[in-house]
């Protein structure tokens, strides 16, 4: 969806939009797992995924796919390098440091802060299964994954670096060096260097949490509690804009459809969202809807890290982009539903 669909919203009435959502949700089309983006070597990563019992083929959100046929030397390669903190000017951060794959892929603070204590406007989000967004950072202003790496290396908030510099640090490393060299012509390169990182992004998909058991027809993963949340999430339109597999992540909403979320804040050129990207005014505050995938393990919430815990975000959710106030049992309710969206990796739950 473009930012047109973002213009038409705020002169929708309540009724309209709810009735927007529901067309949505009843006009869903089941579509086939995406096919491999990398399909150049033997994969290990892919395992075939189950079909879904037809009467859930309308439903809004998907289970995740299986994890892409991936070179798993690059894959290796990339995770490595995640970890590497000769990525940041001072030997001091590494990409884990803030996307810790044992916390949810993220951070736990409200905003990141980089090398040398640098504080940053805008929270860490998860790392975990980014791969099925449609542009990444919050306002969308990368537009590939490898696009993507490049950021974090150069924020002067973040790694405070450049490939230069990371290259002159790498390229002391033999044993580094003859790693690259047996998996690209083009040995350590900047270009290669990206590849690895963004090959292991494609790997970090989080698949058969409770919720897609649920979807693929075991009926007995969610509670009685867990379901009606799910249908709570449903009628109140959440999943006109968190949808799809990733349950968000592929389209670009305002934050504050009804009312202002900014309203009586400090301005911060951060909180402009899209504006920044493509200068028009109709972007102002408009964001990638996040994710839900995990969110359970990703607290705080929100670009700014401003929402202390799920119950708040879901609450100011309903004010702002539906234009209701939700009940203690609705949040309750759609809390529990979301917890129930994290997944697996490497064979262990999430935490
Ligand atoms: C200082 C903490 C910090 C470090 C170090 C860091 N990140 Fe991030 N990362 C963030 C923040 C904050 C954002 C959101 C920034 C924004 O949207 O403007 C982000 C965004 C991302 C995204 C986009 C997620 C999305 O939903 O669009 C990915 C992917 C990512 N980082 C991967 C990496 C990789 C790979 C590295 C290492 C090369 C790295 N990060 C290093 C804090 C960090
Ligand atoms: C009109 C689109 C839209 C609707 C409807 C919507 N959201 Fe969101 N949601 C967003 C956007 C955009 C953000 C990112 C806001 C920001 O921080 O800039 C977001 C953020 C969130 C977050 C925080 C995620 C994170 O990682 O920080 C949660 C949780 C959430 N939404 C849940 C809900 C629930 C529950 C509902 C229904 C009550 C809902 N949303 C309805 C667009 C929407």
């Amino acid at each position: 969806m473009t930012s047109g669909a973002v213009r038409a919203i705020p002169q929708l009435g309540r009724a309209a939009l709810a009735a927007a959502a529901l067309g949505l949700v009843a006009a869903w089309v089941w579509a086939p797992d995406p096919a491999p983006l990398d399909g150049d070597a033997a994969g290990t990563l892919a395992t075939p995924a189950p079909a879904m019992p037809a009467r859930l083929q309308q439903e809004p959100l998907q289970p995740l796919p299986a994890p892409p046929v991936l070179d798993a030397g690059k894959v290796a390669l990339g995770e490595a390098l995640f970890a590497d903190r000769r990525l940041s000017d001072d030997d001091s951060l590494a990409c884990a440091g803030c996307h810790d794959l044992a916390h949810g892929g993220a951070d736990r603070t409200a905003v990141s802060r980089g090398v040398r204590g640098a504080a940053g406007q805008m929270n860490a989000p998860s790392v975990f299964n980014v791969s099925l967004h449609l542009a990444w950072f919050w306002d969308g202003r990368a537009a590939t994954l490898e696009q993507q790496v490049a950021g974090p290396v150069h924020n002067p908030v973040e790694m405070a670096s450049n490939w230069a510099q990371v290259l002159g640090k790498l390229r002391q490393d033999g044993a580094l060096v003859a790693r690259f060299a047996s998996h690209y012509p083009q040995g350590l390169t900047a270009d290669t260097v990206a590849d690895a990182l963004a090959t292991f992004e494609r790997s970090l998909i989080t698949p058969d949490a409770r919720f897609d058991r649920y979807l693929r027809g075991a009926a007995d993963a969610l509670s009685a509690d867990e379901i009606e949340g799910y249908e709570r999430f449903k009628r109140n339109g959440c999943a006109s804009c968190h949808n799809g597999a990733a349950v968000g992540g592929n389209m670009f909403q305002r934050f504050g459809v009804v009312g202002s979320f900014f309203d009586g804040r400090v301005a911060r050129t951060a909180d402009l969202g899209r504006l920044n990207v493509t200068g028009r005014e109709e972007d102002r505050h408009v964001f990638k809807v996040p994710s839900l995938r995990n969110v359970a393990l990703t607290a705080p919430y929100f670009h700014d890290g401003s929402a202390t815990t799920l119950e708040q975000a879901v609450r100011l959710m309903g004010r702002h982009q539906i234009g209701r106030e939700l009940t203690d049992d609705d949040v309750r309710l759609i809390v529990a539903f979301l917890h129930t969206l994290t997944g697996r990796w490497k064979g262990h739950e999430l935490k």
